[in-house]
């Protein structure tokens, strides 16, 4: 029987126990996977995505081997570095974006993939356009640019509208569809400015290089993966950890700050001087905003999960937000240092581009700004959360139609990962400071140590797929 109480306290009567505060229910991260198994896509389609973008961190790599002397002495335009910093964002984290969106939205936002048919395509378009724009762009020939631009623009646009389609009729997880919109709206503008730096460099600029280059970063890796990056977080570390996913107005408001301070930084690649370095400050500002409150869950998500550890992906994820706070930091002192030139009225061609200010200090600054972004966070935590999602997504499809399957850890290659991790964060390490010494021999060095680490992940996603085949085979 309860206890009951009497209905009011005498003075000196015995105060019953509180009774316990309800907490509000906790919805742990993962739970929208029961059940989802008929929300799969067929194996070769994420599968397929996220093998090209094994391969292309391979060709990212040796891109850079070419490109280290160009990169030290910093012209600029294309060549080699530019086509490596292309192979990561496009081969890499574009490939890994829709892979990752394409099967992932539909089981978070329970509802199948509205025309899943077509879910492959954008995949083989962007391919060959990634080869073409990397290879035109290495061997400075703006006819292949213009050609595999195109194949990559149609794939990247088919791409959207899949994904506008699935946001559209999405149930529940407001925030992550914010971010999912967010990214798309960008997305346009990628496009839009990547058509018009190719058209620079095939003689009928649009606008300013300036203004094309500054539009196309903030929209290509502050918008499109930036956001991506931020939204699928919340779906990925409480599956990782087990724990609780952020509540929904703090999504929702990092979402909003991120987004703004894309829109602003996006305004500012078209304004002169002064106002241009007002607007970058204030989207910096919201960065760090958007930054904060993203950082903040994460690490109740981590503080509180079930799951303390999560091995090599959470020193991954760690570097990665590192990294990222120290990116805003870059664009801090990039903005400072433009202002500086500004006031000296140097009048720089330079200043107003987040990349790259007048001085020779602001263009190293704006290039480890890059660094810092792409390889730094972007790059380093995608290669965390494919250390640990891809061996579970290949666990559940290999466990459909069996009694029993094989768990994640069963179909991984251990030692692979973890020499990718090291050589990795080794890579990272010595780009960065290649970049800021403009040693060739240093960034030779990146070269080797990113590439060891991808023919290893190439190793680790190999066995990983002749696993996956064997017991498909040997459960069907
Ligand atoms: C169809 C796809 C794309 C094409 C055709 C393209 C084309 C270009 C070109 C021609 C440049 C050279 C600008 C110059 O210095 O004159 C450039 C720079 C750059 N692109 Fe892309 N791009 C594409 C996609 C992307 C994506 C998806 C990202 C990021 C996620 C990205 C990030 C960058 C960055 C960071 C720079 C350097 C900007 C700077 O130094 O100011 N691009 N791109």
């Amino acid at each position: 029987m309860s206890p009951s109480y009497p209905s009011v306290q005498r003075e000196g009567s015995p105060v019953p126990p509180p009774a316990p505060a309800r907490a509000p229910p906790r919805r742990l991260g993962g739970t929208f996977l029961a059940g989802s198994g008929g929300r799969l896509l067929p194996a070769a389609v994420p599968f397929g995505y996220f093998g090209a973008a094994v391969l292309f961190q391979a060709w990212a790599w040796v891109a850079l081997a070419f490109g280290a002397p160009a990169w030290a002495d910093g012209p600029g335009g294309l060549g080699w570095p530019l086509a490596a910093l292309h192979a990561v964002t496009l081969g890499v984290l574009a490939c890994s974006a829709m892979g990752a969106s394409l099967q992932m939205l539909p089981v978070a936002t329970r509802q199948p993939l509205v025309r899943a048919g077509l879910a492959g395509w954008p995949g083989l378009l962007l391919v060959p356009g990634t080869l073409g724009i990397t290879l035109g762009m290495g061997l400075a020939r703006p006819l292949w640019l213009a050609a595999g631009a195109g194949v990559a623009g149609v794939a990247l646009a088919g791409w959207g509208v899949l994904l506008a389609l699935n946001l559209r009729g999405a149930h529940g997880m407001p925030g992550v569809v914010l971010h999912g919109w967010g990214a798309l709206g960008a997305l346009v503008l990628l496009l839009v400015s990547a058509g018009a730096l190719v058209a620079l460099w095939l003689g009928v600029p649009p606008w300013g290089r300036t203004s094309g280059r500054a539009l196309h970063l903030a929209a290509g890796v502050f918008g499109v993966m930036g956001l991506l990056v931020l939204g699928l977080s919340t779906i990925l570390l409480p599956m990782f950890a087990i724990g609780p996913v952020p509540a929904e107005r703090v999504q929702l408001a990092g979402g909003a700050a991120g987004a703004l301070a894309v829109a602003l930084a996006a305004i500012a690649a078209f304004l002169p001087g002064t106002p241009a370095l007002g607007l970058r400050a204030a989207a910096l500002t919201c960065g760090v905003l958007a930054l904060a409150l993203h950082l903040r869950t994460m690490r109740r998500t981590l503080r509180e999960g079930l799951r303390k550890d999560l091995g090599g992906t959470g020193t991954l994820l760690q570097v990665a937000w590192a990294a990222a706070a120290c990116t805003l930091a870059l664009g801090a002192v990039v903005v400072a240092l433009d202002a500086l030139d500004a006031a000296a009225l140097a009048g720089p061609e330079g200043a107003g581009s987040p990349a790259g200010g007048g001085s020779e200090a602001g263009r190293t600054a704006g290039r480890l700004f890059v660094v810092a972004a792409v390889a730094g966070w972007l790059l380093t935590f995608l290669i965390g959360v494919l250390h640990r999602i891809l061996p579970f997504l290949a666990a559940m499809h290999a466990a459909r139609g069996q009694r029993r399957g094989p768990t994640p850890s069963m179909l991984t290659l251990e030692p692979a990962l973890a020499l990718h991790r090291r050589a990795h964060l080794a890579a990272l390490a010595l780009l960065l400071l290649g970049t800021a010494l403009r040693s060739a021999p240093v960034l030779w060095a990146a070269a080797a140590a990113g590439l060891a680490g991808a023919l290893a992940f190439a190793a680790f996603f190999a066995v990983l797929c002749r696993r996956l085949v064997h017991e498909q085979r040997s459960g069907g």
